[in-house]
């Protein structure tokens, strides 16, 4: 049987990243966890967020997977390192390639950053991008309303649009000619952020990048799926199915096969 990519994020954020690493790797086959009972995981302790991303990793082990992909830049803020010493197999987060993204496109070394509560608590942005080039200027801001509006499907409704021009207009400036979407769930409100930011910013999501370094890791490990294989991906849900049925199949273009997960452990504040 095919050895699989699995993919993790809180809710439907993380297909982001999977649309992006089925368009460039397209015989590699994924297993998708998305946490829907538990989302948003941005306002959550980081303990919290520690707690709930071993779970799941340890729920996707059972299906023994090549490597894993902490789709959620939340999760990827304070738990990349833990999973990393506690499988062996490759783990990828999305901050790293998402800062690099950025560094590649910036003009003016202005950056904006917006992402949950808990990834702009971390500082993890600001640190990866100053690691790759100490002089740049960031400019952070938690939205934390963007996240349930797309766990609801509501992309482009007026209502998005005034969430989404509230909460942006305090970090509109002059120099600033990236913002990074540093939330995987943001490229679903991509349209309306772009209207919103203007056309000299450019946004910049980890996807692409994401990929890119699944694809090379695959690739110096020698574990890239055969020419042959016709991949059949599975998707898991923690919470209600249908809406996440609905928003995955529209937004990779074609159904999917879910299977509901029920936490056998019940969650205090979960
Ligand atoms: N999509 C996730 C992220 O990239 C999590 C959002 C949330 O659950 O708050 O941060």
């Amino acid at each position: 049987m095919q050895q699989a990519i699995a993919v993790l994020d809180s809710g439907v954020g993380g297909l982001t990243v999977v649309k992006e690493v089925m368009r460039q790797l397209p015989r590699e086959k994924i297993l998708y966890l998305g946490d829907t009972a538990r989302t948003p995981y941005g306002p959550r302790p980081a303990e919290e967020v520690v707690r709930f991303t071993r779970e799941i990793v340890d729920y996707l082990q059972q299906y023994h997977p090549k490597m894993i992909v902490i789709a959620c830049n939340t999760a990827t803020a304070v738990a990349l390192q833990d999973i990393r010493s506690r499988v062996d197999i490759p783990v990828v987060g999305v901050i790293n390639p998402g800062a690099r993204a950025a560094i590649g496109r910036t003009k003016t070394g202005v950056i904006g950053v917006i992402g949950t509560e808990g990834t702009i608590k971390s500082g993890a942005y600001e640190t990866a991008l100053r690691m790759l080039s100490p002089r740049l200027e960031v400019v952070s801001r938690a939205c934390p309303d963007f996240v349930p509006l797309v766990e609801d499907g509501n992309f482009r409704s007026a209502e998005t649009h005034r969430v989404v021009t509230e909460s942006l207009a305090s970090i509109k400036q002059g120099a600033m000619d990236c913002l990074i979407l540093g939330c995987t769930h943001y490229p679903f409100l991509s349209e309306t952020i772009s209207e919103v930011m203007g056309p000299e910013v450019s946004l910049i999501s980890s996807a692409e990048e994401t990929a890119r370094e699944i694809s090379t890791i695959l690739h110096e490990n020698n574990v890239l799926a055969g020419r042959d294989e016709v991949p059949v991906h599975q998707f898991f849900c923690s919470g209600e199915p249908r809406k996440f049925q609905e928003i995955a199949s529209a937004w990779l273009g074609e159904q999917i096969r879910l299977t509901p997960v029920v936490w056998r452990v019940p969650q205090l504040g979960g």
